[in-house]
């Protein structure tokens, strides 16, 4: 077909794609995001730090809300500062900084900025955002700031802060509207600290029950977000989760104008179905690699704001405080497919196949997240639970120092490069 007429044929469509593409091409000349979360730091989860709920001796301490209901309010509040004090330090920022890392997304719960009647959340989490961009800005790192919890609970999970069958913040206006205020709060706390480059105005909203109505809150709220964010601190980024909804669903949603520097996050877990744990190792990285499309066809920049190198559920407490395991059968309607004490705890008693497997898992998934805009690793640290634990990748060698460097850089071209690593996983090793 001559040039000429599929030029013409086409101009509306080539209108259109070059206005996505103008708007896209504004970050493919960013770098890539190189980032780590910062879990179980401002927002606690008892799988991250198993011992700060186990010193409780209450069973019923199973997420934040009850932290601050059923102990003593002065111990409770010791703990947790204690806690603040020492799990995130001045130190860790320079870690990071040093294994070449550029962002860290920083968790924070709407109860750090207000909380209403009736709601026994601690908070005085504040200084301790301040003093995370100080120190990221004294080391080079940009922080993507993250509210996690919404009053209500977006998604009932206990890392929203409270653990709920039937999460209530997308049924009732006042908790939008409550947490719209808490973004404005939260935005005008950070606007001048140009450390503070991206703004997530909510974590994993999840559409459960009646999806439709929700997804209609959520889309609404990205766009009440929007504007709290580009009126207060114009120059920074805000990043929209994809409320577990599919890249096909989002498509050019908030790719034009009056819309501008938003980016789309995504997370990638391959351990919470069942079908996703029979996996072996090939296919788990196969699975991975066919994620591709999903971080390019948008027409926003998108980012992998989770992912892990589990390969199991097996960290204490992953399911919920003294929830087992769907891998080992110890979690309810689960079978057994293998044991636990191989997959998870200290990474000294990992064998060198898995730490190879781990390493190779690390790399295929880098390499198709950086195909998109980039990723955060879920997460920085945890207690007991080195296949989640990047500080403990790097420690012993499954993370390299340089995040660049790929010893399994074409695992995802050939399918033999995962087999010949594969353990049979569903063994105990
Ligand atoms: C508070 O903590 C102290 C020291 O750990 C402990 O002895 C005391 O029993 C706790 N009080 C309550 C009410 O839990
Ligand atoms: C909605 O949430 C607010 C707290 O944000 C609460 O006070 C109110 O009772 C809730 N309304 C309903 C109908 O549940
Ligand atoms: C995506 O959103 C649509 C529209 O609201 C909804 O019908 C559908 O169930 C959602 N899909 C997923 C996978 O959440
Ligand atoms: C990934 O992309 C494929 C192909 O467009 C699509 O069918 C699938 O729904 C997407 N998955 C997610 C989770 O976005
Ligand atoms: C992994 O599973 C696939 C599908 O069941 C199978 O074809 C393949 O042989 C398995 N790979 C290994 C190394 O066991």
């Amino acid at each position: 077909m001559p040039q000429s007429l599929l030029s013409f044929t086409v101009l509306g469509l080539s209108f259109f794609s070059s206005a996505l593409a103008a708007q896209k091409q504004q970050w493919d000349t960013e770098d890539k995001i190189h980032g780590v979360n910062l879990g179980g730091w401002l927002v606690l989860e008892p799988w991250i730090t198993p011992s700060l709920f186990e010193a409780t001796g209450n069973e019923n301490i199973v997420d934040e809300w009850t932290f601050g209901e059923l102990q003593d309010r002065d111990n409770a509040t010791a703990a947790l500062k204690a806690h603040w004090d020492s799990w995130i330090t001045e130190d860790d920022f320079k870690q990071i900084a040093k294994a070449g890392l550029t962002h860290v997304r920083l968790p924070i719960g709407y109860w750090a900025f207000e909380t209403g009647p009736g709601e026994p959340y601690i908070s005085g989490q504040q200084p301790y955002l301040l003093a995370a961009l100080d120190w990221a800005a004294k080391y080079g790192i940009k922080v993507n700031v993250d509210l996690h919890g919404a009053p209500g609970s977006q998604n009932g999970f206990d890392n929203s802060g409270h653990l709920m069958d039937v999460p209530g913040w997308a049924y009732n206006d006042t908790n939008v509207a409550r947490t719209v205020a808490v973004l404005q709060t939260m935005t005008d706390l950070v606007k001048d600290h140009e450390a503070a480059s991206i703004i997530a105005p909510l974590n994993e909203i999840l559409a459960k029950s009646s999806p439709d109505m929700i997804m209609g809150v959520a889309k609404k709220y990205w766009e009440d977000s929007y504007d709290v964010v580009s009126t207060t601190a114009p120059e920074k980024i805000t990043i929209l989760h994809d409320v577990f909804n599919t890249s096909d669903y989002w498509g050019d949603y908030m790719s034009e104008k009056p819309y501008g520097s938003v980016m789309f996050d995504t997370h990638i877990y391959q351990v919470f179905a069942d079908e996703q744990l029979k996996w072996n190792f090939t296919e788990h990285v196969s699975h991975i690699c066919e994620r591709s499309v999903n971080v390019t066809e948008m027409a926003l920049p998108t980012v992998v704001g989770e992912w892990t190198l589990a390969l199991t559920d097996c960290a204490k407490y992953l399911n919920g405080r003294l929830v087992g395991a769907r891998w080992d059968g110890t979690y309810p309607g689960s079978e057994h497919l293998g044991d636990c004490a191989a997959w998870t705890g200290s990474g000294e008693d990992f064998s060198s196949e898995y730490k190879e497997q781990l390493r190779a898992f690390r790399d295929a998934q880098v390499t198709t997240w950086l195909k998109g805009q980039g990723y955060f690793f879920w997460t920085w640290k945890a207690e007991a639970a080195a296949e989640w634990s990047y500080q403990d990748g790097l420690k012993y060698g499954w993370i390299p120092q340089n995040p660049n460097d790929f010893k399994y850089g074409d695992i995802c071209d050939d399918s033999s490069v995962a087999a010949s690593l594969d353990l049979d996983i569903s063994i105990s090793l």
